[in-house]
């Protein structure tokens, strides 16, 4: 029960990634905020997340777009209303904004590289300045960013590799203003099976597998893993880190 008694806040949590970041936070005694943009997918989430909690925990989901400030307040609101505090914030929201296809630089619409900085960094913008102060008031607070293997460039998804570097970067900038009290550290993975990942068909999956040294695609466990290791005091001595999560495919141009 490595997370008794805290409370963690994962956004992005209706999608198999935050889901299984919640879950496995609920098999280690947390009580979990879960959010996301899709409110039907939200009540999925919590029948598979209500039989892990511990006793006396609880799950709270709310709707929420985490890149509109006025709707991150009222999820910040509703959760008040169940809990006194938020401990853990775990930053799960991002992705290829538009689609994933291999797109040159050169061909990128500012429409799409705008899309693609606002959903990869603005909810971590909004939900660490509205938490952290809170989390420095208590002296303890640990906050994890997703990024990607591809934040160190990635040609044809360009756009997507800045951002995700936005975040390792965002990841340290954090990690030095808030210390000693919060830790603030970054997954960078690899391929995960997700939403994302779902459709790409048997051939392009299978052409996935073979790029990483275990010759398997991630779980989004992989991923909840990382995540519980740097949401507990076990990592106390470990902040600004990028962790790469990707089974070996190591970050690189
Ligand atoms: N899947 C991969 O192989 C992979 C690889 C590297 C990095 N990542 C990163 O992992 C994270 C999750 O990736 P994914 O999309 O594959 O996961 P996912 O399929 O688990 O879903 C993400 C969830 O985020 C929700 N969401 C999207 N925009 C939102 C918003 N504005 N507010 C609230 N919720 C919102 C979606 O509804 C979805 O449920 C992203 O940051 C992504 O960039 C994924």
């Amino acid at each position: 029960m490595r997370l008794a008694n805290k409370v963690a806040l994962v956004t992005g949590a209706a999608g198999p990634m935050g889901l299984g970041v919640a879950k496995r936070f609920a098999e280690e005694g947390a009580s979990v905020i879960i959010t996301d943009v899709s409110g039907r997918r939200l009540e999925a989430a919590v029948e598979e997340i209500t039989p892990l909690l511990a006793p006396g925990a609880k799950v709270h989901a709310h709707r929420a777009s985490v890149l509109v400030e006025a709707e991150v307040d009222e999820l910040l609101a509703s959760s008040r209303e169940h809990f006194d505090r938020v401990d853990v914030l775990i930053n799960v929201v991002g992705g290829l904004f538009i689609d994933a296809k291999y797109t040159p630089v050169l061909e990128v619409s500012e429409e799409r590289w705008d899309g693609c900085f606002r959903v990869n960094l603005k909810g971590i913008f909004y939900l660490v300045r509205k938490l952290a102060p809170g989390m420095l008031a208590r002296k303890w607070g640990k906050i994890v960013n997703v990024s990607s293997v591809e934040y160190a460039g990635a040609a044809g998804h360009a756009d997507y590799g800045a951002a995700k570097a936005g975040v390792t970067s965002l990841t340290r900038s954090l990690a030095e203003e808030l210390a000693p009290h919060i830790n603030v550290n970054c997954i960078a993975p690899g391929i995960i099976r997700t939403t994302a990942i779902r459709d790409v068909g048997e051939d392009v999956a299978r052409e996935f597998e073979q790029k990483n040294l275990m010759k398997r695609m991630g779980e989004p466990l992989d991923i909840a893993n990382a995540a519980l290791f740097f949401s507990n005091d076990e990592s106390s001595y470990v902040t600004g880190v990028t962790l790469p999560v990707s089974g070996g495919l190591w970050p690189a141009l």
